[in-house]
């Protein structure tokens, strides 16, 4: 096993469960990205009717397959349950899908699955150092990176502002549209988060990924770290890539 290299990798969300057939060494997609709307409540039932329907758009004769699951996951089981069903926390996210799909399933949190794509094909390739990388989306994930090497579940969405709000309750692309808050009002407490992120780890480079990744150029003045913050270059299907990266590593280790 774990030989082929054109691998399906799927990106779990809070709004939507994407994937796409990916070419594992240069990170292209080989197949249309397709899309299921994450079910509302996001129960481990419904999440796997959906994660089938979205089997069902393929024809897929690969072995494996990568997830990238917005949860705290560790050895494939799901450990937190911040923006899905709190069913989900203690259930095997590699067991339940290996079973609907008849295949093995390496399961990672989504945001170190975006982030390992910008350290294999973007702009984080040749960065030593510290790298995080934070998707905004319906939550605000991360991904850190010490010389390349993922440190997983970071969960910075998930540490308490000085105001007492956790990090992504007070700035996460849901929060700026369920607020309607503006590009400046959202700047300015994205900017928050980054001095926090400073704080805490100095990092020499932030890369942003996720929904408000791609407006960039309406508050990257509004940034003011010491690191440079970057939009990551591969943006929306990272995420894919990432989790179909992390399968094939996984089925090749040892
Ligand atoms: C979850 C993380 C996830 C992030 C982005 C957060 O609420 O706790 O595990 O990476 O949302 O989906």
């Amino acid at each position: 096993m774990g030989s082929a290299k054109e691998i399906l990798g799927i990106d779990v969300g809070g709004s939507g469960i994407k994937g796409a057939i990916v070419d594992v060494t240069t990170g292209e997609l080989l197949t249309e990205r397709f899309r299921v709307t994450t079910p509302q409540p996001a129960t481990p039932k419904a999440m796997t009717k959906a994660f089938k329907e979205l089997l069902s758009k393929f024809d897929y004769e690969g072995e494996i397959i990568g997830v990238g699951f917005p949860a705290i996951v560790s050895h494939g089981v799901a450990l937190s349950a911040a923006n899905i069903h709190e069913d989900w926390i203690g259930t095997s996210i590699a067991k339940l899908w290996g079973k609907a799909s008849n295949k093995k399933v390496y399961a990672l949190n989504d945001a170190d699955a975006a982030g390992l794509s910008s350290v294999f094909f973007g702009r984080a390739k040749t960065h030593e150092g510290v790298v995080i990388f934070l998707t905004i989306g319906t939550g605000i994930g991360s991904a850190m990176f010490v010389d390349g090497v993922l440190v997983p579940n970071t969960e910075l969405g998930h540490f308490y502002m000085p105001n007492g709000m956790k990090s992504e309750h007070f700035a996460s692309g849901k929060v700026r549209k369920d607020h309607d808050l503006s590009w400046d009002t959202w700047g300015k407490r994205f900017n928050q988060v980054l001095a926090q992120v400073e704080r805490l780890f100095s990092p020499d480079l932030i890369l942003l990924g996720g929904g408000a990744s791609k407006k960039f150029e309406n508050y990257k003045h509004l940034l003011k770290t010491n690191a440079e913050v970057l939009p990551a270059a591969m943006m929306n299907q990272a995420g894919t890539v990432g989790a179909a990266v992390y399968a094939y590593q996984q089925s090749n280790k040892g």
